[in-house]
C-alpha cells in the first residue's frame, strides 16, 4: 500500500516516462471487502462493504488522434492502442477490457474529446476476491468524469463502471463491488440497500475496540466471466420465479423456501440457494443493528460464521482452502470467520482481537503448509476512503 502522495508522483512520473507528457491528473480507486451480504447485491437485497486501503490508480490525459491508449506498470508489454470506433465487447482482451468498457460507456463524451490515454498502477491483490476490477473501473469512472467535466453523480459512475463489468468484460455481476468502490468512507462500513439504491455510513472502528479484521487470501483464483458465478445468478432468479416474487428480496418468510422443494433434485438446490440469500438478507440486519447500538463487535462474530456456513452449504460456493482458513482462524480465537466476494476462491475474513492476529496467521499457515497450501497473503482492512482525485 502507498500513500495517496507517493501514488500519485508514482503515476505521474511514469505517464511522463511513458508517453512524453504530464497527465491531466491522477485518481485512485480502493479494493473492498465485504463484511456480510454475499450474493444479495443481485437479488435486490443489502451489502455492508468496507474500502480497502489498497488502490488502483488511472494517470489520464485527453488526445487528439481519436484512440484509447491503455499502459498498466503491473504489465510489461507496452502501450495497448484501440481507435474509439473499435471498442466492443471484449476489445481489448485481458485487463485492458475494463477500463475499455469504461470508455465505452462514456464513448460520445470520449470521442468529443478526441480521445484519452490511461495509465493504471494499482496494489488491489488481483483475482483474490478483494474488486480489482471494480476499483480499476471506478478509478477510470472518477477520471473521466473529472478531465471531460461530465455532469455525473458518484452513483452513476457506480452505474458506468457497473455496465463496463457487464456488458464489455462479461462478468453478470452486481453493484457491489463498484458500490463500495466509490461511496466508502474512512472508518466506516457502507450500508447500502441494494434494491432502492439507499445507503448508510455504519461507523466501524474495530481499532478503538481492540479488533481487527484480518483478510487472508486463499491463493485460488476465480473468474466471474465464466462458470459458477452466473450459474447461481440464473438459479437466484428461476428460485424468484417459481416464488412468484421480482426479487428473492421479497421473500421475508425463509419459510418460504420450502414450498421450491418439490420433491426433483433441482428444486432441492433452488431451495438452498434461496435460503441462503434470504437469510443472508437477515444477517446483514443484524450487524448493522448492533454496530448501529455501539454493542461490541465482538458479537457480530457468530453472525459472520453463520454466514460462512450458509455460503458452504446452500449457496456451494466455498473451496477447501477457505474452509480450511475460516475453520483454522476460528479454532485459533476469532470470533467469527468467512469467506467473501463472489466465491470458488479468493479471499476470507477474520474478526480477530488484535493481539491475536499473528497467532492466527500463524495457525493457518502452518494447516495450509499440512496441505502442501502456498503459505497465505495476509493483511488486516483498516476501513478506509472510497474512490477520490489524488493529483
Ligand atoms: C462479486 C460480484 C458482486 C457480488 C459478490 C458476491 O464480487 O462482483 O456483485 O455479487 O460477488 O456478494
Amino acid at each position: 500500500m502507498r500513500s495517496d502522495d507517493h501514488a500519485a508522483a508514482r503515476a505521474r512520473d511514469a505517464f511522463l516516462a511513458r508517453f512524453g507528457a504530464e497527465p491531466e491528473g491522477v485518481w485512485a480507486a480502493p479494493g473492498r471487502v465485504n463484511v456480510i451480504g454475499e450474493h444479495t447485491d443481485y437479488n435486490g437485497g443489502f451489502v455492508l462493504p468496507v474500502a480497502l486501503p489498497h488502490t488502483t490508480r488511472a494517470a489520464v490525459a485527453r488526445r487528439r488522434d481519436g484512440r484509447l491508449v491503455l499502459g498498466s506498470l503491473q504489465d510489461a508489454a507496452g502501450p495497448v492502442e484501440v481507435p474509439l470506433t473499435d471498442l466492443a465487447p471484449g476489445v481489448p482482451p485481458g485487463w485492458g477490457a475494463y477500463p475499455a468498457g469504461v470508455v465505452a460507456e462514456l464513448r460520445e463524451a470520449v470521442t468529443a474529446a478526441g480521445g484519452v490515454t490511461v495509465l493504471v498502477d494499482g496494489d488491489v491483490p488481483l483475482g483474490a476476491g478483494l474488486s480489482s476490477s471494480a476499483a480499476l473501473e471506478c478509478a477510470v469512472a472518477l477520471a473521466l468524469r473529472d478531465v471531460l467535466e461530465l455532469d455525473l453523480a458518484a452513483t452513476d459512475l457506480v452505474d458506468v463502471a457497473r455496465r463496463a463489468e457487464n456488458d464489455h468484460v462479461g462478468a453478470p455481476t452486481g453493484i457491489l463491488d463498484q458500490s463500495a468502490a466509490m461511496l466508502c468512507r474512512e472508518g466506516h462500513a457502507l450500508f447500502l440497500d441494494t434494491r432502492d439504491r439507499s445507503a448508510e455510513q455504519v461507523p466501524f472502528d474495530l481499532a478503538a475496540t481492540g479488533l481487527a479484521l484480518l483478510v487472508v487470501d486463499s491463493g485460488v483464483t476465480h473468474d466471474h466471466a465464466e462458470g459458477g458465478y452466473g450459474d447461481r445468478r440464473r438459479e437466484c432468479e428461476e428460485a424468484a420465479r417459481r416464488l412468484g416474487v421480482r426479487l428473492l428480496r421479497e421473500v421475508d418468510d425463509v419459510g418460504r423456501v420450502d414450498e421450491l422443494a418439490d420433491g426433483s433434485a433441482e428444486g432441492q438446490v433452488l431451495a438452498r440457494r434461496a435460503r441462503h440469500v434470504v437469510t443472508e438478507d437477515t444477517r446483514v440486519l443484524a450487524v448493522v443493528d448492533a454496530l448501529r447500538s455501539g454493542a461490541d463487535p465482538r458479537s457480530i462474530g457468530p453472525v459472520l460464521t453463520a454466514g460462512h456456513a450458509s455460503l458452504r452449504d446452500d449457496f456451494e460456493i466455498s473451496v477447501p482452502a477457505l474452509d480450511a482458513i475460516v475453520d483454522t482462524a476460528l479454532a485459533a480465537g476469532a470470533h467469527g470467520a468467512r469467506m467473501v466476494g463472489g466465491g470458488f476462491g479468493g479471499s476470507a475474513l477474520a474478526l480477530v482481537d488484535a493481539d491475536r492476529v499473528d497467532a492466527v496467521v500463524t495457525s493457518v499457515t502452518e494447516r495450509f503448509a499440512t496441505e502442501h497450501r502456498d503459505p497465505p497473503r495476509t493483511f488486516t482492512a483498516v476501513p478506509s476512503a472510497g474512490a477520490r482525485r489524488i493529483a
